[in-house]
């Protein structure tokens, strides 16, 4: 078992060529804005029937929890998709760190079972789910620092905007 490689990239996550990319989806896991509508944009319909033969399986996807799908005209294998918390001001933090680190968790296992190697991860919920961007990126690193893999070599986080390029290079660095 090692540790996994990270890496920093500032960029679009469609444009990143590793075993998997990781999709900020919702629970419908239909499409939206963000990072969820430049993949759905750039990987073609081929992503959305995919995650519509899942919603018949087994209904959308849980806050947490992450499934993956074919990654269409992307330069990517596979998309995996997985729904961040919706960051809630008066809740339990600790709960919903938790329910943010599960993301980056299972989004691992299942790259580790589908035998991939590279992986490339958004900034999770920051940005129409407003989870506080330092505290996300310390969720992020933590549990992708923490993550032991005889498959997966390397991750590689992608900031698209400044702010989160900063805080991520800060506690990198
Ligand atoms: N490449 C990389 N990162 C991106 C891209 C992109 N092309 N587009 C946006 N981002 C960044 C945002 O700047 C933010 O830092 O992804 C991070 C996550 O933001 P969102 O995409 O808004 O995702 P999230 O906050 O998890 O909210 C998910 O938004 O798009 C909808 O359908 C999605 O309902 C779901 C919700």
């Amino acid at each position: 078992m090692s540790v996994v490689t990270t890496k920093l990239l500032k960029g679009d996550l469609t444009t990143i060529n590793v075993d998997a990319i990781v999709n900020a989806a919702n629970s419908s896991l239909l499409g939206g804005g963000g990072v969820d509508g430049a993949i759905h944009k750039v990987g073609g319909p081929e992503i959305l029937q995919a995650c519509k033969i899942i919603i018949k399986e087994q209904g959308g996807c849980k806050t947490g929890e992450a499934v993956i799908t074919t990654a269409g005209n992307l330069p990517a294998k596979k998309v995996i998709h997985t729904v961040g918390p919706i960051f809630e001001e008066d809740a339990d933090v600790e709960s919903q760190k938790h329910l943010l680190a599960n993301c980056y968790l299972n989004s691992l296992r299942l790259a580790e079972t589908h035998h991939l190697k590279s992986v490339s991860f958004p900034n999770i919920s920051t940005g129409v789910y407003g989870f506080p961007k330092r505290l996300a990126a310390e969720v992020a690193i933590e549990t992708v620092l923490n993550y032991q893999s005889t498959v997966v070599e390397t991750v590689i986080f992608v900031c698209f905007d400044d702010e989160n390029f900063q805080i991520y290079n800060n506690i990198l660095k």
